[in-house]
C-alpha cells in the first residue's frame, strides 16, 4: 500500500523562492524514512504539504491514492487528523496539566463548547493515560506541563500526536533541542511507535549520525530538491560533503583532497 504517492511536487514562495523543487517521492505504508539536508533545504516546507497545511505551487500529491488537490473544507479537515505532526517547538500549552495538552490532540473532534470548558470524561483520562503510558510518563498524567524536564515535555507532545491516531507521524527535527542521548531514546521512540502501530513515519534530523544509525531510507534534501534517496551503507562521505557543500560541484569540477577535508563537520 503505498502511502505518499509525489509527483514533480514544486513549492514556489511569494517572490520567487523555490523552496521545493520538483520532488517525486513513494513512501509505502509502515515505512520510516529520515530527511537531511542543510539548512533551509526545503524539509519543513515539504512536511507541511505532507500534511495538508501547505498547497503544492504544482506537482501532483496522492495521500494513500487521494490527490490531495481535489480536497477542500471538510474531507481536507479529516486528511490533515490522518497526519500527526512533532514539531521541535513542541506548542504545549506551559500551564496546563499534562492531561490537558495531551487530551487537545483531539480537538478537532471536540465540540466548541467542550474544548472551552475542557471537560474531561473518565475515558478521556483513559486515553490520555493509555497515550503517555507508550511514551512512558502516566505518572505525569496530572502534572503542570511548565514542571516538566524538556524530553518529558517532547514526549507529551508525542503523546498528544499518539491521541489523534493518525495513520503518519511527520518529525520536524523532534531532537534538536535535546541532549544527544535523550535524542536517541526519542528516535527510538519514535521508530517503536511505528513498528507496533503500523505508521508511517517521517522524520526530519539535523543529525547525519542518527539518520544513518536509525533508518533503513535516508533521503538527502538539497536546495529543494531530492539529492539521493538510499539505504544507510549506500550513503558515502561523498555523498554527504556534496550534500551540506555551498554548491554541487559539476562533473567538470574535479574536488582536490584539500577541498574535502575542509568539508563541514557533521553533527
Ligand atoms: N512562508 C514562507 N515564505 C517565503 N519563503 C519561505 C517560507 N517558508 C520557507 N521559505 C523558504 O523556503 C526555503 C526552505 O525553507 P524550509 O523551512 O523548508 O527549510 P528547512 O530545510 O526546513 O530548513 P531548516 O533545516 O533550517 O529547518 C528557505 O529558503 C526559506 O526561506
Ligand atoms: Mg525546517
Amino acid at each position: 500500500m503505498i502511502q505518499y504517492r509525489l509527483e514533480r511536487i514544486t513549492k514556489i514562495f511569494p517572490r520567487h523562492q523555490v523552496a521545493i523543487d520538483g520532488i517525486d517521492l513513494e513512501v509505502r505504508k509502515g515505512e520510516k524514512v529520515a530527511l537531511i539536508g542543510p539548512s533551509g533545504a526545503g524539509k519543513t516546507t515539504l512536511f507541511r504539504m505532507l500534511n495538508c497545511t501547505l498547497r503544492p505551487t504544482s506537482g501532483r500529491l496522492c495521500i494513500h491514492g487521494e490527490n490531495v488537490e481535489t480536497l477542500h473544507g471538510r474531507p481536507l479537515r479529516q486528511m490533515r487528523r490522518r497526519i500527526g505532526t512533532v514539531y521541535q517547538q513542541h506548542n504545549l500549552v506551559p500551564r496546563l496539566r499534562v492531561i490537558h495538552n495531551v487530551l487537545s490532540g483531539q480537538l478537532g473532534r471536540w465540540s466548541t463548547l467542550r474544548s472551552l470548558i475542557s471537560l474531561v470524561r473518565p475515558s478521556d483520562i483513559q486515553l490520555a493515560y493509555d497515550a503517555l503510558m507508550r511514551v512512558g510518563i502516566e505518572d505525569k498524567i496530572f502534572t503542570r506541563t511548565d514542571e516538566l524536564s524538556g524530553g518529558q515535555q517532547q514526549r507529551v507532545a508525542i503523546a498528544r500526536v499518539l491521541i489523534q491516531n493518525p495513520e503518519v507521524i511527520l518529525a520536524d527535527e523532534p531532537v534538536s533541542s535535546v541532549d544527544p542521548s535523550l535524542a536517541q531514546t526519542i528516535i527510538r521512540l519514535l521508530l517503536d511507535i511505528s513498528d507496533c502501530m503500523q505508521k508511517t513515519l517521517l522524520m526530519s534530523l539535523h543529525s547525519v549520525d542518527l539518520a544513518l544509525a536509525y533508518f533503513p531510507r535516508v533521503i538527502g534534501i538539497k536546495k529543494g530538491k531530492a539529492i539521493f534517496d538510499l539505504s544507510p551503507d549506500k550513503i558515502s562521505e561523498d555523498l554527504l560533503a556534496d550534500l551540506y557543500s555551498a554548491h554541487l560541484p559539476s562533473f567538470e569540477e574535479e574536488k582536490t583532497p584539500d577541498e574535502e577535508s575542509r568539508s563541514p563537520v557533521y553533527q
